[in-house]
């Protein structure tokens, strides 16, 4: 192990770093693989139907394995916990799991949800513990919500959750998924919307995850043009990050409050400072969002296995990490190395 690849933190632990020095600090947790949306940028109806086989119940880590799991990823200096899904609130009982991660001391605990059923839940997370929320939303126009989550969900149900959120003292981020010619005439709105009521508000650029939603470089509206789109109405200047490897470039309203944060990992990539690991529901840990292969970390937690061997599995898996795809990619969108795509499939 190189000086780079280890450092010293806490109680004289030793953190890994990966090969091209980045550090673990963030673990992404799915809950489950089902959503009630079929958003056509994510599970396009047409290759998640009737006959898409989900995981079955005795596949998916339980709350107990989770809580394990990050503990331990939290002693290899894990710093934030996100329970993402597919949906996460279609797991029952999900305030539970919170209030079972926040007696892990120094990790901060976040969600990213489509905000369909945050209505009844906002409250019970809130107090579990949960102290902020991300919702997605596309639009405010109710045809193009509609059309983009091809559920039949109306968005003033994601509204009404987003308002629950509010009422419970739980801050909102909003998290934008824009597609040309689908959602880019709403943007404006939407930051009007957002800045009204203080949410921060982020433009993700459409991504090629997975294989399955026909994913064309046309159809990403960069993230500069989102931002040249908003300041001609409402002027905006850039404001630094938060903390080293922030996904998304942050910017506030000139002369007022609020801000907004494009996330450009197709224009301009972030995996230099990328310090995420991701869990899937069935316990394989990733170390990219465009990785093919993970690590099964489910048979070790259910073999016996002890603390400290899962523990080592995580800093081996992570010290000979060198993934960077969205550079890669931009690699080859330029003309420099067309195979990347093609050997990476998985989101
Ligand atoms: P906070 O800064 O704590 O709010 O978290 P975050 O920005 O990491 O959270 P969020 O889940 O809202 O991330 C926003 C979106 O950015 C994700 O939903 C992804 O679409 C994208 N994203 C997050 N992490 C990565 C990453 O590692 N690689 C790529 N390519 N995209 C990512
Ligand atoms: N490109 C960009 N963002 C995506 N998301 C899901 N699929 C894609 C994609 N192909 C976003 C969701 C949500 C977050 C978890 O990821 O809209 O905000
Ligand atoms: Fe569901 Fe989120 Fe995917 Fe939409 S983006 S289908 S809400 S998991
Ligand atoms: Fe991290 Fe992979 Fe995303 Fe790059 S493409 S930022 S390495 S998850």
């Amino acid at each position: 192990m190189t000086q780079q690849q280890a450092e010293v933190h806490d109680a004289g632990s030793v953190q890994p770093h990966d090969r091209l020095g980045r550090p673990l600090r963030d673990l992404r947790i799915s809950v489950t693989d089902r959503c009630n949306f079929r958003c056509r940028y994510c599970m396009p109806r047409e290759v998640f139907g009737s006959d898409w086989e989900f995981l079955p119940r005795d596949e998916i880590l339980s709350f107990e394995e989770i809580a394990r799991l990050s503990r331990i990823f939290a002693a290899q200096g894990v710093r934030k916990l996100r329970l993402t899904g597919g949906e996460p609130l279609l797991r029952s009982g999900l305030p539970a799991l919170v209030r079972m991660l926040r007696a892990i001391d120094g990790v901060d605990i976040a969600l990213t949800t489509n905000g369909s059923l945050l209505t009844a839940q906002a409250s019970a997370l809130a107090s579990a513990g949960l102290r902020r929320i991300t919702v997605s939303l596309d639009s405010l126009d109710d045809t193009v919500f509609r059309s983009m989550n091809d559920a039949g969900f109306g968005v003033d149900r994601v509204l009404e959750g987003i308002a629950a959120c509010s009422a419970a003292g739980l801050p909102v981020k909003i998290n934008c998924v824009v597609k040309r010619g689908v959602n880019e005439h709403t943007v404006v709105e939407l930051a009007r919307w957002a800045r009204e009521r203080g949410h921060i508000l982020r433009f993700i650029e459409y991504m090629d995850v997975g294989h399955s939603n026909g994913w064309r470089l046309d159809d990403v509206v960069p993230g500069a043009e989102i931002v040249h789109r908003i300041s001609t109405e409402m002027p905006l200047e850039p404001v630094d990050p938060n903390y080293r490897g922030e996904v998304a470039r942050r910017w506030r309203y000139s002369g007022g409050s609020g801000e907004i944060g494009v996330i450009t990992s197709v224009t301009q990539p972030f995996c230099g400072d990328c310090t995420r690991a991701r869990l899937s529901a069935d316990g394989k840990l990733y170390t990219c969002l465009f990785a093919a292969q993970g690590t099964d970390m489910r048979a070790r937690v259910r073999d016996g296995s002890s603390d400290d061997s899962i523990a080592a599995i995580v800093r081996e898996v992570w010290l000979a990490r060198e993934d960077r795809y969205s550079e890669l990619r931009s690699a080859a969108t330029d003309g420099l190395d067309k195979k990347v795509e093609m050997s990476y499939i998985g989101g």
